[in-house]
């Protein structure tokens, strides 16, 4: 059996700052979380033997890559093991939202039903409508294959095409961004958080979807602008998002997304399945001990570290 001298921070809430520079001093690998932030200061308050960063999370915004790739330390994340408990979560978010779950909820707690109601709670339909896909990479694509299930018509916008063969077995068509905004009926997003998607919902492109459009967000908080977000469910712009993630987070109880009936915010769970987060928890090790044997991580996030 593999071990090696750990020091586990044992608190639910992450460590401060000060304690986390303090604590990683001469450490010679580091296994951080996506609220841990792994800059410059941080690599130069561990030292120059540090020799692995393995994040627990397949995105890796929290890691200023170039700073680690300077210092030629590879960057280890988590592929592939979440994306579809991911995409069942943001199509749970997706179908709660249409069909007005939670306010449901709400409503039988607060004993307010009293009886059939032929208007009560009307939602979206989900069967046969169309869902425009933002970043088609894995878990994008595992949004098109539940989306088969229910009839829907599938649009996709990224950057990189896939292929004429993927398209046609997922059912999708690659369309401008402007485009899928304007004909989805659900838009959810799947993309990396980079300076290029930041706050790329913001009002104008809320303004481009239709009134009776629902957002889901699985992706990164900070690739939608939260207070275009809450004018445009206000004032009836677009029909109800769900959120997984938010900007900031954790999103404080009182801020005005929590009070709208018509926003879904659960906290960034999607990856949250026993049998998942044990595989993360495996993959993130794995690269960890790797790394401090000095071989190549499994999975590398810049792999031009090895040269
Ligand atoms: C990730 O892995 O990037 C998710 O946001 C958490 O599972």
């Amino acid at each position: 059996m593999e071990s090696t001298d750990a020091d586990v921070w044992p608190d639910e809430l992450p460590p401060p700052r000060d304690e986390l520079l303090r604590r990683v001093e001469g450490v010679e690998g580091l296994l951080s979380l996506l609220t841990d932030r792994v800059d410059d200061e941080l690599l130069d308050a561990a030292g120059p033997q540090l020799k692995v960063v393995s994040n627990f999370a397949v995105g890796f915004d929290n890691i200023d890559v170039p700073a680690c790739t300077r210092r030629g330390i590879p960057v280890g994340n988590t592929p592939g093991v979440l994306t579809e408990t991911t995409a069942d979560l943001a199509f749970a978010l997706l179908m709660a939202a249409a069909r007005r779950l939670p306010e449901g909820c709400d409503y039988v707690r607060a004993g307010q039903w009293k009886t059939w109601g032929p208007m009560l709670l009307l939602g979206q339909d989900v069967h046969g409508a169309t869902l425009g896909i933002v970043g088609f990479g894995r878990i994008g694509r595992e949004m098109a294959r539940r989306a088969a299930g229910f009839s829907m018509r599938v649009l996709y916008y990224d950057v990189h095409p896939a292929s004429a063969e993927d398209e046609a077995s997922l059912g999708a068509r690659r369309v401008e961004m402007d485009y899928l905004l304007a004909e989805s009926d659900f838009v959810t997003l799947h993309t990396n958080l980079t300076p290029e998607t930041r706050h790329l919902i913001n009002s104008g492109a809320l303004r481009r979807m239709k009134p009776t459009a629902i957002l889901v967000n699985t992706s990164r908080g900070p690739v939608v602008d939260h207070d275009a977000l809450f004018e445009a469910l206000r004032g009836g712009v677009i029909a109800g998002a769900g959120l997984d993630v938010t900007d900031p987070e954790p999103l404080p109880a009182d801020h005005p997304l929590v009070s709208l009936p018509n926003c879904l915010v659960v906290p960034h769970i999607a990856s949250a399945s026993v049998v998942t987060r044990g595989r993360m928890a495996r993959m993130a090790a794995d690269n960890l001990l790797t790394g401090l044997r000095g071989e190549r991580l499994p999975t590398c996030v810049n792999p031009e570290v090895y040269g």
